[in-house]
């Protein structure tokens, strides 16, 4: 097994507001893990920081050996051509079609050209269950769940080795999210992607995670098999996936 995520006593502030106080984790090649927690818990700051999209307060990031905690603007252009991204809110482009969306990688940074980038994003579209009518529309022309589809296609589209999908199935009708579901298995396990996904959704956790993660109070307080998580004897993580109101988790928002 090949580690491609090592992440060793990860903090990260804003101000005084401390959200993450020491985080570990390890992703190997191709391996599905999933991060649980509460609303405010950390959870889209830790991917962006993986993803070298904001810079961690202290602590180690490495992929694939190399530290990216305080990369060089250099070679983080390379870094980022290993990762795609699905940013929780989709994050399409306003003024360029769908198809182009899809294909920014691959025209801006492959320098694909634009006749091979199109044929890649249609089908990445039909993918994610959108057929080749939506590639010229406009991303304001689709609705919520077709927006965070479309952006689903570009996060996979260049193929890399590392995808962060930040509550892939959240606001899709339950087939749709199922589909994603599928999608995000084929690829860690039939393209040896590792993903990391962000999700409140335990069915789909539990149906592509090989490993939880579980964050609260800014730590992984629980990491371990999906198989395990449900005799964890853990009573944050008990009271988490069986959405009790009841239970040690404090979850008012700061
Ligand atoms: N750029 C920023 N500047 C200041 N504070 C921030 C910034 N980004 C995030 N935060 C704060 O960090 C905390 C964690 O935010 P984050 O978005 O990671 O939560 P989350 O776990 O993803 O929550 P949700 O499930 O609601 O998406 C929040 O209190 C948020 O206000
Ligand atoms: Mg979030």
């Amino acid at each position: 097994m090949t580690t491609k995520l090592v992440i060793k006593d990860l903090k990260k502030n804003f101000g005084s507001k401390q959200v993450l106080t020491g985080i570990d984790l390890q992703a190997n090649k191709g391996e599905s893990i999933v991060i649980l927690g509460g609303s405010g818990s950390g959870k889209s700051v830790l991917i962006k920081i993986i993803a070298s999209l904001l810079t961690p307060s202290s602590g180690s990031v490495k992929i694939d050996d190399m530290e990216v905690a305080d990369i060089g603007a250099r070679d983080r252009d390379k870094l980022m051509e290993k990762f795609g991204f699905l940013f929780q809110g989709g994050a399409l482009f306003d003024s360029i079609p769908i198809w182009e969306n899809v294909a920014f990688r691959l025209i801006n940074q492959k320098k694909l050209d634009k006749k091979k980038a199109r044929a890649i994003a249609i089908e990445k579209l039909k993918a994610v269950g959108l057929s080749e009518k939506v590639a010229d529309l406009y991303p304001a022309e689709l609705s919520g769940g077709m927006q965070k589809r479309a952006s689903l296609a570009r996060a996979i589209a260049a193929d890399p080795e590392i995808i962060f999908f930040d509550e892939p199935t959240t606001g899709l009708d339950p087939i749709m999210a199922d589909v994603i579901n599928d999608l995000i298995i084929s690829n860690s396990k039939q393209l040896g992607a590792t993903t990391i996904t962000i999700t409140h959704d335990m069915a789909s956790a539990r149906k592509i995670a090989d490993k939880i993660a579980m964050l609260y109070e800014g730590k992984i307080i629980w990491f371990g098999d999906v198989k395990d998580m449900d005799s964890s004897n853990n009573p944050y993580l008990d009271q988490f996936i069986h959405g009790r109101a009841e239970g040690p988790i404090n979850f008012l928002a700061v």
